[in-house]
């Protein structure tokens, strides 16, 4: 179904800030009848690339049999994206790091050096949506690199960035609930990315 929007929780802590921000997002694109669905990394077995190649020889991770599996096919159906992930140690967690480079199996490397690349996932009117959350005051402690950890990659897979939401000085497991700002602009991201989403599959 190209017309689905599927989100990707990063945060280890369930029912955390992140977890709200995500459902809020998808809320948002359910409102304009996108079917959505919620991965949160937590709930997957899965380790980080271990760089074998095989999925040079073939066009999927054929190296690591794991929860990752699971997601691909996710992945590949809806045209729409939402990332979140908390804020750890001014970048994103290890889990978004892990699933990230795990998607090195889209890609396809010329044989010259230094190679050049594409992605299988390029040229379709994918879209995302990038959010990190962090407890510091300012951007530099709380996003540090986490927005760009997650854009660069997923422009160079061939999604276009819609939107990011950067959301600084939250701690407290939940306290996001309390920013209604916060969850009305995720909930106007939901509808937008939705919109866009089905704009371009007509
Ligand atoms: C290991 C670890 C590292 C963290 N590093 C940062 C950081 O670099 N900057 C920051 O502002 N907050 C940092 N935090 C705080 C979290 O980003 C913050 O509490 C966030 O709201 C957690 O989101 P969650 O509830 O979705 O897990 C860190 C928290 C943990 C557990």
């Amino acid at each position: 179904m190209k017309n689905a929007v599927l989100g990707i929780g990063a945060s280890p802590r369930k029912n955390g800030n992140s977890d709200m921000l995500l459902k809020k997002i998808l809320e948002g694109a359910r409102s304009e009848n996108v079917k959505t669905e919620m991965v949160q990394l937590r709930d997957y077995q899965f380790t980080a690339c271990t760089g074998c190649e095989m999925c040079r020889k073939k066009p999927e991770c054929d190296g690591l049999k794991d929860g990752m599996q699971l997601i691909y096919p996710k992945i590949l159906e809806a045209r729409g994206l939402v990332l979140v992930s908390p804020t750890h140690n001014y970048n994103v967690t290890a889990w978004m790091k892990a699933f990230i480079d795990r998607l090195y199996c889209f890609y396809t490397f010329t044989d010259d050096r230094p190679r050049n690349y594409s992605s299988s996932l390029a040229g379709q009117g994918r879209k995302v949506i990038l959010t990190a959350v962090g407890e510091q005051p300012s951007y530099e402690e709380a996003i540090g690199l986490s927005i760009d950890a997650m854009r660069l990659p997923f422009e160079a897979l061939g999604y276009d960035v819609i939107a990011d939401l950067p959301v600084l000085g939250i701690f407290d497991k939940g306290k996001i609930n309390e920013q209604a700002d916060i969850m009305e602009k995720a909930g106007s991201l939901g509808r937008e990315l939705a919109l866009s989403v089905i704009k371009n599959n007509k």
